[in-house]
């Protein structure tokens, strides 16, 4: 097992066999020496920072119905609110004034926020805080409105592949949504230019370990500048409400693979890790992760962004306690950082 982890440390690859072998047969021993692997690899590309983002959720309207999402249309009892311009504003200016200098904007796809709408927003943000990042996660769109918004000012763009198998992809969405569009769109994106970020749930119903073999090659190949991962967990409300919960200790061996497989990755310690593991922060930095997203968002509607139960939106997960998290990672050796933290391959 050692030494398909020194393959995969110096080779920053493996086959898919061996890809399977190592996350079907990894020992507890073993799992440590692979952090240390991915802890190593990113201290060569980014030393022990790790960045900020803040997160602005602006809309928990969607039009799609996705199984495992609280904000899929189908779920009555989801609370539903949308921010208007001065609002998401209002979020940027208490973003900058705690230090962080990139803004990510999420949403389901709300058929509210026209492209002249967002292209407004977008180009105000730019012109309010040139010196800001602003990242986009607003699901699929056609090439002409993602090259409109990276024209605005927008910089990056956050759109989890869900699942690289055709199979287990329809197992996980409605009809309407197919693994085709879902790769096109992420095509179009990295072509225009955006930093762009795909991703996966661990232990989503049905997900085998082939099928995340799968994710794992789809990353090697489309070299994503961001990969997003995190466990997947339950909301009631939806037609997976009673499945099990996705494994911490699996989310941090593929947080841990993903960054030997793609070195400069930025990879964020994600929100499911913190909401199913109350050291989820500090695990996934251990694991090789270099992004936190402490939520910006407006705090009266923190609690209806409700992808899954029990998500959290305090403590560490708060822009608001910044100095907290900031304690957590010294003591772990680590150093928040507080610049807009480019991929190095977009880094001037
Ligand atoms: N558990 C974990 N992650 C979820 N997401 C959506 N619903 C859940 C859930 N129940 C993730 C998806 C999506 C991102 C915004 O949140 O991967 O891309």
């Amino acid at each position: 097992m050692r030494k398909l982890i020194d393959k995969l440390y110096k080779d920053g690859d493996l086959r898919e066999s061996e890809l399977l072998d190592l996350i079907t047969n990894i020992t507890p021993d073993d799992r440590e020496y692979l952090f240390e692997c991915a802890r190593n690899k990113a201290r060569e590309h980014y030393g022990r920072n790790v960045y900020l983002r803040g997160l602005i959720e602006i809309s928990s309207y969607c039009k799609n119905d996705c199984y495992y999402c609280g904000l899929r249309a189908s779920n009555k009892c989801a609370k539903r609110y949308r921010l208007d311009k001065s609002q998401i504003l209002e979020c940027c200016k208490t973003g900058y004034e705690l230090g962080l200098r990139t803004f990510v904007l999420q949403g389901g796809e709300d058929m509210h926020y026209t492209d002249e709408i967002l292209l407004d927003i977008i180009s105000t943000i730019r012109k309010s805080y040139p010196d800001c990042a602003i990242t986009l996660s607003l699901g699929e769109k056609d090439a002409e409105s993602y090259q409109k918004y990276f024209d605005a000012g927008a910089n990056r763009y956050l759109l989890r592949h869900e699942a690289y198998s055709s199979d287990l992809y329809s197992k996980l969405h409605p009809k309407n949504l197919n693994i085709e569009t879902r790769l096109d769109c992420l095509k179009n994106l990295k072509q225009i230019g955006f930093q762009t970020g795909c991703g996966f749930m661990v232990g989503a119903p049905y997900q085998t370990y082939e099928h995340i073999v799968k994710d794992l090659r789809f990353i090697k190949d489309f070299q994503p500048e961001m990969v997003g991962i995190g466990p997947f967990l339950p909301h009631s409300d939806t037609p997976f409400g009673e499945e099990q919960a996705g494994s911490v200790s699996l989310t941090l061996t593929l947080l841990a693979v993903v960054r030997l497989l793609v070195p400069t990755v930025l990879l964020p310690a994600t929100t499911a890790l913190s909401t199913a593991s109350e050291d989820g922060l500090v695990l996934g930095v251990r694991a090789g992760a270099n992004v936190v997203m402490p939520n910006l968002s407006p705090l009266d509607v923190r609690k209806k962004y409700m992808l899954y139960d029990g998500k959290k939106s305090s403590g560490t997960e708060s822009a608001q306690a910044i100095d907290t998290l900031k304690e957590k990672l010294e003591t772990i050796g680590y150093e928040v950082n507080f610049s807009r933290g480019d991929n190095i391959k977009f880094a001037n």
